[in-house]
């Protein structure tokens, strides 16, 4: 791992993945030259950065170390050549910011957002010539398997596999009574390194398996006979998630686009901007209409920036929201380039436990980077599910019926502003 700048390292579970990233930090921050070195460890999680590495770090660093720790923020001094080890999670990216290191651990880095190297990590890496490694078990094609290949085949990486049926670090016993309580398919995935097998809990793995195998995951051209409408999940401190879509006559939806940023809103205006497409309406989710701690609510402020948001019918109940996706799949084609941000989300939204309900009885979805994209899809699968069943009816009417809330925003939905700049056709602005 010291020879090469980047790493790949694919491991069964219960292999020791969290002590290797810890003690190899330890060791690289302990040896460190350079002035004021840094190092990370990123979990998926900062609770999960706490609650299971906080205690590896204090345990292994407490031999050679002659004073407390930093508990607030899970981060080791080293006095010698004021080196430091911090954990951070990949579910705050902003806490990252403005920080440079010398080399980096992402443990489970198939668990994260898929852009939290590309984005947030290798720019921190640059001024130092930092090192990164990836480590973690498959979880199906995501960002960590697209390492893996790369580091598989790239001589200035290093790479290394280790499979439970190889390394013994677990009893034949114990993989033998885990193989009794688990599925061919994720016995090979947690213990056997594969990523073939497909994310654990998927929620609409039939639909968007049968959408890659009848080729509806393709190059789609962007129709501009055919107005675009974007379904969107409002970041509060966190992503915010964009779809963009067409949909036509005969009912087929064409997904064109996808943005996820945490970002604002004025970025997403200038970003609807840059499309050049033709808007049709902008579906926001009910929540858009709370008023924030400004007395403002996000609907106010979209609307000052010329982007008139529709509100979308409220889902009451999750599993039906996602009783809608999975009838509007069949119907949908991917545009697979621009989507591919939206497609990994969709297809790496989860059940918590599969199978096992909470205890009200209901199954929740896990709520993680997944659940932006899949969120702001199912806003827009809801919508047209309810228009579906109630054909006769105008969404847009029924909507400021249900939004007694907002009578300024009502008034537009029924003028349907035209055009910004005179450019006609618009209806939600841009
Ligand atoms: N080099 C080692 N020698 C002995 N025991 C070890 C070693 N590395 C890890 N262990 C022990 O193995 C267990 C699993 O370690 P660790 O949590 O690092 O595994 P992991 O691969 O990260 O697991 P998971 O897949 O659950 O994330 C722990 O009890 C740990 O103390
Ligand atoms: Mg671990």
């Amino acid at each position: 791992m010291e020879t090469h700048r980047w790493g790949a390292v694919v491991c069964h579970r219960r292999f020791g993945k969290t002590v290797c990233a810890v003690n190899h930090l330890q060791k690289c921050a302990m040896r460190a030259t350079r002035e004021r070195p840094r190092f990370a460890y990123i979990a998926p999680t900062y609770k999960q950065a706490k609650a299971v590495t906080w205690d590896y770090v204090k345990h292994f660093a407490q031999p050679v170390l002659d004073h407390d720790v930093n508990e607030s923020e899970l981060r080791v001094d080293f006095a010698q050549n004021a080196s430091q080890v911090r954990l951070f999670g990949a579910d705050n990216p902003d806490s990252l910011r403005g920080m440079y290191f010398d080399g980096v651990v992402l443990d489970e880095y198939g668990l994260m957002p898929p852009k939290t190297f590309s984005e947030v990590v290798r720019p921190m890496l640059s001024d130092r010539g930092g090192w990164a490694l990836f480590m973690g078990t498959p979880n199906g094609k995501n960002q960590f398997y697209n390492v893996v290949q790369q580091a598989r085949d790239d001589p200035d990486w290093f790479f290394a596999e280790y499979k439970a049926s190889q390394t013994g670090v677990l009893s034949a016993e114990e993989l033998a009574s885990a193989r009794q309580v688990m599925t061919a398919d994720e016995y090979q995935q947690e213990y056997e390194c594969s990523f073939e097998a497909s994310v654990k809990g998927a929620i609409y793995a039939r639909e968007l398996i049968q959408a890659r195998e009848q080729g509806r995951m393709t190059r789609i051209p962007y129709d501009p006979a055919v107005l675009v409408d974007t379904d969107w999940d409002l970041g509060f401190g966190d992503l915010t998630a964009v779809w963009f879509s067409q949909t036509f006559p005969t009912g087929e939806v064409r997904l064109i686009d996808y943005a996820e940023a945490a970002e604002g809103l004025p970025y997403f205006v200038s970003l609807l901007r840059g499309k050049g497409y033709a808007y049709g309406d902008h579906w926001a989710p009910h929540d858009i209409a709370l008023k924030e701690m400004s007395g403002n609510s996000r609907l106010q402020a979209s609307r000052q920036l010329g982007l008139n948001f529709l509100i979308s019918p409220k889902v009451e109940r999750i599993e039906d929201g996602i009783h809608a996706v999975r009838m509007l799949l069949p119907r949908c084609w991917f545009e697979a380039d621009r989507c591919r941000d939206g497609l990994e989300a969709l297809h790496n939204y989860r059940w918590k436990v599969p199978n096992v309900q909470d205890p009200t009885g209901r199954p929740l979805p896990v709520h993680d980077w997944a659940s932006h994209g899949s969120d702001a899809f199912r806003g827009l699968a809801y919508r047209h599910y309810v228009k579906r069943r109630r054909p006769q009816e105008d969404l847009r009417r029924l909507q400021i019926d249900h939004d007694p809330d907002d009578r300024i925003t009502s008034g537009r939905h029924i003028g349907r502003r035209i055009g910004i700049a005179g450019r006609v056709g618009r209806r939600g602005g841009y």
